[in-house]
């Protein structure tokens, strides 16, 4: 189903998002729009359900009821026992290289250099012939100023520079959203400004980006939006400006009251 497009039809777009753990109900109806070039920071407590949010967004994972919408199209996985249909797995996998998500731990492929990472997707799951792979990972290497590690493992590599591989692996994809789920919790102090400098670098070209994230610099820096979720809602949502200093839900405030 499709909705009719405009310049303002959300790059992603979820409605009423449930989702539960057997007794445990983590989603509680999530409802989140983000447009073309927008840049959403999720905070919240740990356990509010932002890192499972991510993963229903990513398509990772189904949901129990709800709507997720790609680009004006519906894209919602349910699990199975739900009536409504879904894409089929085909449909899925296409949406899936079209969201791709930045891992806190970077989840690189082990056995594989940095560069074979970063092609391995557009060789596997677009068709991409190798040697336009290898060329176009190199210009994506250079990009996240990791052109001379390309030939190291990840073993090989800093938190840092395995973080700045995994997004030009996301990058390669030619993602229309990307998520970081806390993507630079996992790094020593001085490695978190070189990953922050690369994610500061797609906000200025435009690309759209859902990040969980506690780096409060960056939030106020660089998010359009800032969205709080606690208890498996989002609670709040609101430029930096006013989210920072004159947040309007108690939940908000006690939060901001421990983080800052
Ligand atoms: N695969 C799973 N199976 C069962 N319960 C899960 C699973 N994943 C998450 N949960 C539970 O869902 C709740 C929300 O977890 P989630 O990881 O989404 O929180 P979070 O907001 O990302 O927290 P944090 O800030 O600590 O990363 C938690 O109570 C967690 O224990
Ligand atoms: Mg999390």
């Amino acid at each position: 189903m499709r909705e009719q497009r405009s310049p303002h039809t959300p790059i992603v777009k979820t409605t009423e998002v449930r989702k539960c753990y057997g007794e445990l109900d983590v989603l509680r109806g999530v409802s989140l729009s983000v447009n073309q070039g927008q840049v959403k920071v999720i905070v919240g407590p740990s356990g509010s359900g932002k890192s499972t949010f991510l993963r229903c967004l990513a398509l990772l994972e189904p949901i129990d009821a709800g709507h997720i919408t790609l680009d004006g199209d519906e894209v919602t996985w349910l699990a199975s026992g739900s009536r409504r249909r879904g894409p089929g797995e085909r449909a899925l996998a296409i949406h899936r290289s079209e969201v791709c998500m930045v891992f806190q731990h970077f989840n690189l492929f082990p056995h594989m250099s940095a560069l074979e990472n970063v092609m391995v997707g557009p060789v596997h799951v677009r068709g991409t012939p190798k040697s336009q792979a290898r060329q176009e990972a190199m210009t994506l290497l250079e990009r996240v100023q990791l052109s001379n590690r390309a030939n190291h493992y990840p073993h090989e590599l800093s938190g840092g520079q395995q973080q700045r591989a995994a997004i030009a692996r996301a990058l390669a994809m030619r993602p229309k959203v990307m998520l970081f789920d806390e993507p630079t919790s996992a790094l020593d102090a001085e490695l978190v400004r070189e990953v922050i400098d690369v994610m500061e670098e797609l906000v200025r070209e435009g690309m759209t980006m859902v990040v969980v994230s506690h780096e409060l610099r960056f939030a106020q820096e660089a998010a359009d939006t800032i969205v709080m979720m606690a208890n498996g809602q989002i609670i709040e949502e609101a430029p930096p400006g006013q989210f920072f200093t004159s947040p309007q839900h108690e939940r908000t405030q006690q939060f901001l009251r421990v983080v800052k």
